[in-house]
């Protein structure tokens, strides 16, 4: 079947506007592409022979909404639409003023606010502060998310809180626990939709024990979710799934939407495997910092020396991982006393001491692109040495990393030495200080704060949706 959308006059006035925003919030050439039109796209309705794992579900919890489809009475079916046309273009209203007023904070290097602002972005490690402080202001005054209610524990609405994948939990949990200012009453007021599906839970729960690593199970439940709330409520379709967003940290998260690429070119999806040479599409995906998280807890120690107290010159702990850390470890393990390479970190030192105690933390990628070290590195005021490839950094919209980390290219592994010593006292410190800097923007609150790790990930969906007009 196909679709036509109408574009109204509205909405080519509003992605006008956001032609200037966009060339000061996106400065690295991978972005072009200012916003998604939708053309039709053909929705295979895939004939799952498998019982889903949410239909059972899907009566408990659809009380909540009920959607114009199941209504019989065809004039009150035509109500119904008039009603919810008239709520989408509020949405969009909304969203052109949201992107008004960041085109005007940037004209005026200046911000408007109806609340005391307590902090002010500034500085270099932004790439225009003026748009970032508009752009979250508009997001905390008007952003609306809709998470689905369809779906049972442990699927849907939980993840893991703890480890490696704990920043999809933690995600989850935010948006799930009510207490969210983001979370919309009803889903005629959302601006984005939220699948609270955790890839982590399903490979945990349905690959228990571990016998096969073939996706066709984890790929099958995902596509099934989606197709429980694109028959069940018209907002799916509305956006061919361009207001829809997931959040996912497990390494094979990317896969649940390869099988059928058409229904899911759109869908924003924010993930710590973010390799742009597996599919990740920066200008509609979003990479989300990883966090290995102790049990029970959601912060990592902070344990940074003042920069004339960091003894060590360089620091890595870790397996050999990947391409990218047998290179580093085959060049640098154990070789030089001043750029300290460990596979095993010697008996009684503590990592996030070492951390602290260093000027530059290495961070190669690892089986996936993304690395807690990131995280680590800047919450201990070490300066970040990435080593990667196809790796958007996180929040790369907004922060300008190249102001407070330094790059490595992987075939200039062998002069790692050489190239951190070119990097000037002056230069060092003020690398240093902006790490301090940015610290704020990956600290994890529950509930959230303005600023932290959190908003910044719900900024980068509210960014991608803002990029968006739906029409009706
Ligand atoms: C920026 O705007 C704020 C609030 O609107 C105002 O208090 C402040 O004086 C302005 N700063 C400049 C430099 O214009
Ligand atoms: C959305 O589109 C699919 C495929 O065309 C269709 O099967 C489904 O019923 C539609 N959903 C709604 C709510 O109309
Ligand atoms: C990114 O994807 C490419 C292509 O599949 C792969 O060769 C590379 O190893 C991936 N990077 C990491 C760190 O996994």
């Amino acid at each position: 079947m196909m679709m036509s959308y109408n574009v109204t006059p509205s909405v080519i006035f509003s992605t006008l506007l956001l032609l200037l925003l966009i060339f000061y919030l996106y400065s690295s050439p991978a972005n072009q592409s200012v916003f998604t039109y939708f053309s039709p796209v053909r929705n295979t309705g895939r004939d799952s022979k498998q019982v889903s794992p949410f239909i059972a579900s899907e009566t408990l919890k659809s009380s909540l909404y009920v959607s114009p489809q199941q209504t019989s009475s065809s004039s009150i079916k035509i109500h119904k639409v008039q009603k919810k046309i008239s709520s989408l273009r509020r949405v969009e209203k909304d969203l052109a003023r949201a992107r008004a007023a960041i085109r005007d904070a940037v004209r005026a290097r200046n911000y408007t606010s109806d609340k005391e602002e307590t902090f002010v972005p500034r500085g270099s490690i932004y790439r225009n502060a003026y748009a970032f402080h508009q752009s979250h202001i508009e997001m905390v005054k008007r952003f609306k998310i809709w998470s689905y209610r369809e779906g049972e524990l442990p699927f849907v609405h939980e993840g893991p809180l703890s480890n490696l994948y704990s920043i999809e939990g933690q995600f989850i949990d935010e948006l799930e626990s009510g207490l969210s200012p983001f979370s919309a009453r009803s889903p005629d007021q959302a601006h984005a939709f939220f699948l609270p599906i955790s890839i982590a839970m399903i490979v945990a729960y349905l690959y228990r024990p571990l016998v096969t690593y073939n996706r066709d199970q984890l790929v099958h439940t995902f596509v099934d979710y989606v197709d429980v709330v694109s028959h069940k409520y018209p907002f799916w379709n509305r956006s061919l799934g361009a207001d829809h967003f997931m959040v996912s940290c497990h390494d094979w998260a990317p896969e649940v939407t390869q099988e059928d690429p058409d229904r899911f070119k759109n869908f924003i999806r924010v993930l710590c495997n973010a390799n742009t040479s597996e599919g990740f599409n920066p200008t509609r995906d979003a990479s989300l910092p990883e966090f290995n998280l102790p049990p029970y807890e959601v912060t990592i120690p902070h344990l940074g020396l003042p920069p004339s107290k960091r003894h060590i010159f360089a620091f890595f702990a870790g397996g050999p991982h990947g391409d990218i850390r047998k290179i580093l470890l085959r060049h640098w393990k154990d070789k030089d006393s001043e750029v300290q390479v460990h596979e095993y970190l010697p008996k009684g030192q503590n990592y996030m001491q070492s951390m602290g105690q260093s000027k530059f933390c290495l961070c190669p990628s690892g089986y996936e692109v993304a690395s807690p070290r990131l995280v680590e590195s800047i919450y201990s005021g070490c300066v970040p040495v990435i080593m990667s490839t196809y790796y958007p950094l996180p929040f790369s919209d907004v922060l300008d990393w190249s102001k407070f980390s330094i790059t490595v290219p992987v075939e200039k592994i062998p002069e790692l030495k050489a190239i951190l010593k070119q990097v000037s006292e002056v230069e060092y410190l003020k690398l240093q200080r902006r790490v301090t800097q940015v610290q704020r923007h990956f600290e994890l609150n529950r509930p959230a704060k303005p600023f932290d790790v959190l908003h910044m990930v719900l900024h980068s969906v509210w960014l991608r949706r803002l990029n968006v007009g739906v029409a009706e």
